[in-house]
This record gives C-alpha cells, structure tokens and sequence, in this order.
C-alpha cells in the first residue's frame, strides 16, 4: 500500500517494511516517537502497536518476526513515522474514475478510556466529527482518495467499492494511515444510520461504473458504543450469557448491531467474540445521542462486559 500512496503523493508516514528485527529497529530508532509496529498481514485489527516507549516497540517487533504475537501473518511488519493528532475516518464510494466521500466519522481505537491502553478493532465511533467541515473532507478527497484512485487505475485496477481512508488531523493537514477496501466497522454503524439516498442504489452505480447520485445525509447526530467481552483484546472470553437485549433496544433512537455473539443450547444470547453488540443511538445532536447510546449499553449485562465511557465525549 505504501508504494501505492507515494506513488499516489498521498500525504502519508514515512516506513519501511521489515523481515529482520535488527534493521526494523535500526530504522525505528532514526524515527522521533511515537513509534507505530504494524503487522503486514490480517491480525483482526489488532496488529498495530502505537507507543512512546522505544523499548516496548522494540519488544513487539521482535514478538512479531518470531511469529509469537500473529504467527506466520506477522512475519513481515511495518515501522511507521507515528502522527499527533485526531483520527479522522472518510469512506468514499468509488466507481472506478469518480468517488464520492459518504459523511465522516471518528473512531475511538484504544480498549482504555482517555485513549489508554492497547489497540483494538475499534471500541466506539460518532458523526459528525466537530470541526470537521467539508472543506476537510474536500481536503481528504483531493489530496488523498482521488490520487489514490487514480494510482489504482494506471495500475490497471478498476477499483468499484468504497475506499475507506484513514487519517491523522496533524498540523501539517490531514495525513493517510491507512487505506481499506471496505467499509469501516465501527464507522459504518454511524455513518450509514444517517444516509437518507438508498444505500442499495448507491452501490448498484458504482459497481456499473456510473456513481451519479450525490449521497444525500441526515442532519442527526450518531454514537455507537461497543460492550466487549471479559479479556478483550487479548482473549476474549466466550459463552457469557448477555442480558437486557430487548431493554436497550427500547431506548428512543436506539438499534443494536450484534457482532460477536451466538446462541447457545437454550437459545441464550453468548458471548462469541470480543465486540458483543453495538449499541447505537441516532438523536438531533452528538450530545443527545450520546446520552441515548450510554442508555442503551447500560441496560446490557454480561459478566466481564467492559465498554469506553468517553465514546463521542
Ligand atoms: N475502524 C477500523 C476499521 O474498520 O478497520
């Protein structure tokens, strides 16, 4: 992907891709802090490590080449420049040659209130982000998603989906960490509860190559909290009975998005996976809706059930 985006000109970190541990931290050590370990291969969303700390950075890259942290997936890691900064999530519908950006989104990654502790999949998501206008986003798709499209094709790659774009909101302008071809999970659980045009209408153009419709939004507000299972990101625990389904349901603007979870014997609702269930809340404001998502995870229980507190704060 790196090649991709310099090529591209996409404002994005400087890295380098290593299979060795010594000339990975021979170049971590030439970069200031933070430091981002990224493991190249599919780790669940849970093979990044963004640290401070050169030396529990240099810990991880050697866990990872040993196959300790991801086996055989992270054999091959990334060391990237590592940005200060909000996080910004836009996912752009693309036909091809023309995209077009759907309403923005932040993701709260870390597992730990204020940011804390390690990374995760994603433990909450609100939009609209405050501050970010779309002029913004206009920025993001100008100097990021375009090229990147653009790149694609010149590559013979006529890429019909969404390209989810990653960034940092640095001083500097935005900057690309990631690029994924698919929707973003949990940025979609808000971003597509404020979609008015027919999502389904939508996708059909793009995959025919023609995107005509400018996707129309809500003006409301979304927030989704995720209730994850006793041990997650680590190891997250399975069979827990979860309780007050229908309860959070009630809430007023509140839908439930089920993730890892199953039944069991007795029909029971189980933990199954580290982010149980979503709970997601659409309200007028960020404020009101935020209330309504922490309504709703309130009336959910399962043992071990942890969740952020901040999400959208
Ligand atoms: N929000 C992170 C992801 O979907 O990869």
């Amino acid at each position: 992907m790196k090649d991709l985006l310099h090529a591209a000109e996409v404002p994005t970190a400087g890295s380098g891709a290593f299979t060795e541990p010594q000339p990975a931290i021979d170049f971590m050590r030439s970069l200031p802090p933070p430091y981002v370990v990224k493991t190249d291969g599919l780790a669940a969303g849970k093979g990044v490590l963004v640290t401070p700390d050169l030396a529990e950075a240099e810990d991880d890259v050697r866990s990872k080449l040993a196959g300790r942290s991801f086996g055989n997936a992270g054999r091959t890691v990334v060391i990237e420049e590592g940005f200060v900064g909000p996080e910004l999530s836009v996912l752009a519908l693309c036909d091809g040659e023309r995209a077009v950006p759907l309403v923005p989104a932040r993701d709260h990654k870390r597992v730990g209130d204020g940011d804390t502790g390690p990374n995760t999949g994603g433990m909450g998501a609100f939009s609209p982000v405050p501050g970010v206008d779309d002029a913004v986003v206009g920025q993001v798709m100008d100097r990021a998603v375009l090229p990147t499209l653009a790149a694609l094709r010149r590559r013979g790659v006529d890429y019909r989906g969404v390209l989810y774009a990653g960034l940092m909101l640095t001083q500097e302008g935005p900057r690309v960490i990631e690029f994924n071809v698919r929707f973003g999970d949990p940025e979609t659980q808000v971003v597509l509860p404020r979609l008015r045009t027919d999502l389904a209408a939508l996708c059909a153009e793009a995959a025919a190559g023609g995107l005509r419709t400018e996707p129309e939004f809500e003006d409301d507000a979304a927030v989704t909290v995720a209730c994850a299972s006793k041990g997650y990101p680590a190891a997250p625990a399975v069979g827990d009975v979860v309780e007050g389904a229908e309860a959070a349901a009630a809430v007023p603007g509140v839908s439930l998005h089920w993730a890892g979870v199953d039944r069991d014997a007795e029909g029971r609702l189980v933990t199954a996976g580290g982010r149980v269930v979503w709970v997601t809340a659409v309200a007028p404001d960020l404020a009101t809706a935020r209330n309504r998502a922490y309504d709703g995870v309130g009336r959910i229980s399962f043992p071990g059930m942890h969740f952020r507190t901040d999400i959208a704060a």
